[in-house]
């Protein structure tokens, strides 16, 4: 994202040097901003879909747009027409953040392929989950100006790759995250190095994607268990014509506290806040003064489910029904 994001600068004529990114997302999005030497504008997000808000979005684009991210959060498939005559209007380009999107289908399209830019990662829990790296596709134009970047701690990433394997049994995942290999914490840290994806982890990430659609198979057999069990008015209302990659399954609990049953099940809150509400993003905001209640929202009372290879249809039985009695949904 940030050498797409310096390549895009570079070809900027018209002093551009804004963001536009969902009011909630991954830190790293963020920091990806910053990290290429620009500002982070947020627009507002529907709780109910997690869509753009409209006027949020129109409000937040203007001549300093440089462009706008749009982004398929959990693999839930997002229209690009709630993008595309806004982005047109400006004259800026979309960047399609597949990070959790690839499988999935939006009236037959694969995600990523929709924007002028795909982004794609392989990190931990994502649809490809070698445990580092990604992908960038689109305009020749500017992607023939984006470095090929040396590779870098090859052996490290390979390693913790396979510990991740290894450990993600559900009832080790607590046991996992107390590692210090940085696992399950959501951090803003714009000073990242960044570094081709390691041979080794090229060679690894080509064999796997065989075994891509059957995990995304498998993660939509375990999110149908959920959506059988749990409130339908609590959780996210998908688009027509869409077919998820769930790379979790995200339910409004509306409370911040997971309990220690639950979490043990490897239930999570998603972000720990708005992008527009954590204090140290806040101050890298050029429109601060927009309000994100939506965003807001989610951040509050969003809780996710897994749904990875581990998890068998008893084990989400068990999930769902400790969210029923939980959050009495
Ligand atoms: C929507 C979205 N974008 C970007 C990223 C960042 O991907 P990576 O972990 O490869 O930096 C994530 C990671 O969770 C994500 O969920």
């Amino acid at each position: 994202m940030t050498l797409l994001l310096r390549a895009l600068k570079t070809a900027d004529t018209s002093n551009r040097d804004e963001v536009l990114i969902p009011a909630y997302t991954c830190y790293s999005v963020a920091a990806s901003v910053v990290k290429a030497g620009l500002k982070i504008s947020v627009y507002d997000l529907d709780p109910q879909t997690l869509r753009p808000d409209r006027d949020s979005l129109k409000n937040a684009a203007g001549n300093k747009t440089l462009a706008i991210v749009y982004q398929h959060l959990f693999g839930i498939p997002q229209p690009r027409e709630d993008f595309h005559d806004i982005a047109v209007e400006h004259g800026i380009p979309l960047i399609e953040d597949a990070a959790q999107g690839l499988g999935g289908l939006l009236n037959g399209k694969q995600l990523g392929t929709m924007g002028d830019f795909g982004i794609f990662s392989f990190g931990r829990g994502k649809p490809l989950p070698i445990g580092a790296g990604g992908a960038l596709t689109g305009r020749k134009d500017i992607l023939d100006a984006v470095p090929i970047m040396s590779s870098a701690k090859g052996v490290r990433r390979l390693v913790t790759s396979v510990a991740v394997q290894a450990l993600s049994y559900p009832f080790l995942y607590g046991i996992m995250e107390k590692l210090p290999l940085g696992l399950g914490k959501t951090v803003f840290d714009p000073g990242f190095t960044i570094s081709g994806m390691p041979s080794m982890m090229k060679i690894l990430s080509k064999s796997s994607l065989a075994g891509m659609e059957s995990l995304n198979a498998h993660r939509r057999t375990i999110a149908g268990i959920y959506q059988a069990r749990l409130d339908s008015a609590r959780r996210v209302k998908e688009h027509a014509g869409s077919l998820p990659v769930y790379t979790r399954f995200p339910f409004f609990a509306e409370s911040k506290l997971v309990s220690s049953q639950l979490y043990r099940l490897g239930v999570r809150r998603m972000y720990p806040e708005a992008i527009s509400e954590e204090p140290v993003i806040r101050t890298y905001l050029a429109n601060s003064d927009q309000p994100a209640p939506g965003a807001k929202q989610i951040a509050e009372s969003l809780v996710t489910l897994p749904t990875h290879s581990r998890i068998t249809p008893p084990i989400a039985r068990i999930i769902a029904a400790g969210l029923q009695e939980e959050y009495h949904c």
